[in-house]
């Protein structure tokens, strides 16, 4: 069912009316009501009550969430029912953190692989040539985990831009390098163009193949064709999407950089948030009621971007990760049965890392005409931090930072006198929080937003598992490659035809 026919969202907008009486100053003064709307799961500490609902708006999401079955389809996700019509497959990212996965021959293969490649110390560099899933992903949890990264150097070209492979393959020599050509489909364009390039980088030390690059596939036909031997293959099921496989062997980046021990603690902070968000009642499931108030903010407020700010160096390529998953996933505009969606369904995703977004569109969050309610994340401890002399402070500051923000978002300062000076307030910001980033949070974190992602999508009664928006854009561009029914195209693409 598509949000605008859920028997709720009539009441829940004329609720959205009346909230405009509504102020986070009073409201955040209510400690009872901050108390129910703080949780904790795995070592996340989620803090929702600088969001603009009172109980009455709750219950009303929550029947909501009731009345579209949203507690089912989980189940069904989880049962592996083909919930992904248009493909016809079921989706399959949760088996990969159910411990089962352990005494399988795949993972026992990639674990074996992982600990020679560690410990033979053959390799200096890793090149992670992939992108959009098969990029975002690893990136994301290997730059979070830099202090645990004690294997080989790993590096991740996704552009089709040359500069990117050039830049990275200058740091590294033939005789130490291996490359993974990380896709699901291994059809992906820019992906293979870079292979081809790294290929033609070895030959020029007559290095083979066989021993330079490792696939990581759903198709493994294609990869075996292209050359790569059946052993440095390593599999997935085709029902684990682009950016819900980070867990998967598309992770083995992220395996190698920080080993098996700590990626099993990665899939432990996400076992955590599967079993909470499979068994947990609605009014108590966070990840549930994240993706509530996502759609309340967006469909019912009116906020068409959500921001994702991260006060953790660490967490700096986070946004894009959750932009790709949000955005990919729900950025629909027709509901499961192919019918057109009269209320939108994602908002755009955007965000960077605090403090950095402070100096840059913080500007635009507190004064803009817009209001884009914000996730702020935050590593209440700083980790692997190697210096001498006062980085504590540093580290108390970026706190506090982050709390000055979002109690300026919320309560503002009015200025009649002067306008320019005039904070309105009333923005809303979720907090998550945990002591250090660690292998077990950021498996907690990434599982949160999968699965907000998830529950967001069942309410607007979409697909969340496709992306079928992708493919025009490939198809034309295959179509100028070879120069194919020129005359579809507009006169303006002529003169790029020949750049060099
Ligand atoms: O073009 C979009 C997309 O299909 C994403 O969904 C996916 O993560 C990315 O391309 C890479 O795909 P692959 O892993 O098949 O190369």
């Amino acid at each position: 069912m598509q949000l605008s026919k859920n028997p709720y969202t009539h009441i829940l907008k004329l609720l959205a009316e009346s909230s405009k009486k509504l102020k986070l100053s009073n409201l955040l003064f209510d400690q009872e009501r901050s108390k129910r709307l703080e949780f904790k799961l795995g070592g996340l500490n989620i803090d929702l009550s600088g969001q603009l609902i009172d109980d009455d708006i709750l219950q009303n999401l929550i029947a909501l969430a009731n009345a579209a079955e949203v507690k089912k389809k989980i189940s069904e996700l989880d049962q592996g029912n083909p919930i992904n019509f248009s493909e016809k497959c079921k989706v399959s990212h949760l088996d990969l953190r159910k411990k089962a996965r352990f005494e399988q021959k795949s993972w026992k293969k990639i674990n074996t692989f992982v600990k020679d490649i560690r410990q033979s110390k053959k390799f200096k560099n890793i090149v992670n040539i992939g992108i959009g899933g098969s990029y975002l992903g690893p990136l994301t949890a290997y730059t979070a985990l830099k202090p645990y990264c004690d294997g080989p150097t790993v590096h991740f070209v996704s552009n089709l831009d040359p500069t990117s492979i050039s830049d990275v393959l200058s740091l590294c020599e033939q005789e130490t390098t291996l490359f993974i050509i990380n896709s699901k489909s291994f059809t992906t364009g820019e992906t293979l163009h870079n292979a081809e390039l790294a290929k033609s980088w070895l030959k020029k030390k007559n290095i083979l193949i066989k021993n330079s690059f490792v696939s990581v596939t759903s198709s493994k036909v294609k990869a075996l064709a292209w050359g790569i031997d059946e052993e440095n293959v390593f599999d997935f099921d085709v029902g684990v999407g682009g950016r819900y496989s980070v867990w998967s062997p598309v992770g083995l980046p992220v395996m190698l950089g920080i080993g098996m021990q700590n990626f099993k603690s990665f899939l432990a902070g996400a076992r955590v948030v599967d079993e909470h968000f499979l068994n947990t009642d609605i009014k108590e499931n966070v990840p549930l009621l994240m993706g509530l108030i996502r759609v309340w903010n967006r469909n019912f407020l009116e906020h068409s971007s959500h921001g994702i700010i991260p006060y953790d160096q660490r967490l700096s390529f986070f946004p894009s990760f959750i932009q790709q998953l949000e955005m990919e996933s729900n950025g629909k505009k027709v509901d499961v049965n192919g019918e057109n969606l009269t209320m939108p369904a994602s908002p755009v995703i955007w965000g960077e890392v605090g403090n950095n977004a402070q100096h840059s569109f913080f500007q635009f969050l507190h004064q803009g005409k817009e209001t884009v309610p914000i996730d702020v994340l935050i590593a209440l401890s700083p980790s692997g931090v190697s210096l001498d002399g006062d980085w504590e402070e540093s580290h108390k500051r970026l706190v506090i930072n982050a709390i000055a923000q979002v109690e300026a978002l919320a309560h503002g300062s009015l200025n009649s006198c002067e306008p320019h000076k005039d904070f309105q307030g009333n923005r809303p910001a979720t907090i998550i929080s945990w002591d250090a980033t660690d292998p077990f949070t950021v498996g907690s974190l990434i599982a949160l937003y999968e699965s907000i992602t998830i529950s967001s999508g069942f309410l607007w009664g979409i697909n969340s598992f496709d992306q079928w928006g992708v493919e025009l854009g490939k198809k034309l561009e295959r179509q100028l490659l070879k120069r194919e029914n020129l005359e579809q195209f507009s006169p303006r693409v002529a003169k790029f035809l020949n750049s060099k």
